[in-house]
């Protein structure tokens, strides 16, 4: 399985100056909760974003082109997707956790979804990319508990690509 993990604005914006436009702990609950124990790849700029480094419990594969680019271990580095491919499992749970130009990546070989839509909008600098939800079916959707640590309404939703059969 490969799934997206993200969270959007409104308008779309995923990231500001190389960090998150907003705060929701309970977002980053979520998240906790749908890649612990699984692999997380992620690019190279957003595992910057990572105050500690590698995120613990979780198999963390970072891309980028610069082969001499060192990460904290255990996380692992690889240049191309298809390193990364060769690399994972047909049983293994990957989750791309971006940023865009990881999403953009595997945009081809996502089958699941899993966005927190904000409903909210923020000053951004980096967007999702478009994603055609005809190929995909909502499985699970999910309103956002809010309080005065969670202050933007937001809500869970979780995609299945449509397989042809
Ligand atoms: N809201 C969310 O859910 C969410 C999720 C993730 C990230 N973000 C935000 O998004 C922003 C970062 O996203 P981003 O798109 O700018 O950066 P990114 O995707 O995290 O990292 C970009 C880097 O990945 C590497 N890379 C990209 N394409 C590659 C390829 N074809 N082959 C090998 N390596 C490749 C390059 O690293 P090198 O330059 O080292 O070669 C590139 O500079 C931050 O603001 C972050 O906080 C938000």
């Amino acid at each position: 399985m490969i799934g997206f993990v993200w969270a959007e604005d409104d308008l779309g914006n995923i990231g500001i100056n190389g960090h998150l436009p907003w705060k929701l702990p309970n977002d980053m609950k979520r998240f906790k909760d749908v890649t612990t124990g699984n692999t997380i790849v992620m690019g190279r700029k957003t595992y910057e974003s990572f105050p500690n480094g590698p995120l613990p419990n979780r198999k963390n594969i970072v891309i980028s082109r610069d082969s001499s680019y060192r990460v904290q271990k255990p996380a692992l580095l690889v240049n191309t997707k298809q390193q990364l491919l060769d690399m994972i499992t047909p049983d293994e749970q990957v989750m791309i956790i971006g940023g865009k130009t990881i999403f953009e990546m595997f945009k081809d070989n996502v089958d699941t979804l899993f966005v927190t839509k904000i409903h909210h909008s923020f000053d951004g600098d980096t967007k999702m990319i478009e994603i055609n939800y005809n190929e995909f079916k909502l499985i699970e959707k999910k309103e956002g508990i809010m309080d005065d640590k969670n202050i933007y309404p937001y809500t869970f939703e979780t995609f299945k690509r449509l397989t042809n059969v």
